[in-house]
This record gives C-alpha cells, structure tokens and sequence, in this order.
C-alpha cells in the first residue's frame, strides 16, 4: 500500500502551482488538484519544476511537451530543435500511451494537500 506524503498547504496550491512530493508532482489545473509521477518520459527532467498551461496541461521545464494529468499521456512532444527531429514528436506520445506517467491520489484534509 502507497504511504500518504504530506505536500503543502492548500492555500500555497494555487492554480498553476506545481510542487515536487516525493515522486509526485503535485499541481493545481485551473482548480482541480493532481499528482503525476515527477520524471518526464523525454528525458527525464523533474515535472515539480514545470507549469499548468492554460489548458491545464503539465508543461515539461526543460524542452516543453504537454502531459494530460488526467491521463499521464503525453499530448504534445518535446520543442524546440527536438522538435524538428522526424518522428521523435509521435514516437515519444506514443510511448506515453503505453507508459503513461503514473498518478497519484491526492486528497486535502484540515487545509492540507496529502498525496499517494
Ligand atoms: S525532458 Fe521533458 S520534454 Fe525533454
């Protein structure tokens, strides 16, 4: 059974706030509270230090693909030059629909983000 981690006040859980729990990153899109496991499927750069688009994706901070938190799947590949490597952009979605980031449950008590 997973052990429930405290993350933050909810107060500090903002909409578009993104912070790192143990193997969780733990937003608010636009109002509704997630948790993805924290390592991008690129190359693995920490999810915790991305952003909520306005979309409400998971935005990667290193090369910008776009999670689905609902799913873990990716929806958008990796920008930038990645971007113009044939293939990677499908390639990478792809891989997500089979290995999509997993998710955690998060719950608020007394004020409290708890996630599992
Ligand atoms: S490490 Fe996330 S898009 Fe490259």
């Amino acid at each position: 059974m997973a052990q429930e981690m405290e993350v933050a006040p909810m107060s500090e859980l903002t909409p578009g706030t993104v912070i790192g729990a143990g193997r969780y990153a733990v937003g608010n899109a636009n109002g509704e509270l997630f948790a993805v496991t924290r390592r991008c499927r690129h190359l693995y750069a920490d999810l915790a230090n991305g952003r909520v688009d306005k979309d409400g994706c998971l935005v990667c901070p290193w090369h910008g693909s776009k999670y689905d938190v609902k799913t873990g799947r990716m929806v958008r590949g990796p920008q930038g030059i990645f971007a113009k490597i044939p293939g990677l952009d499908a390639a990478t979605i792809a891989l997500t629909r089979v290995l999509p980031l997993g998710r955690g449950e998060v719950t608020v008590r007394g004020g409290t983000v708890y996630v599992k």
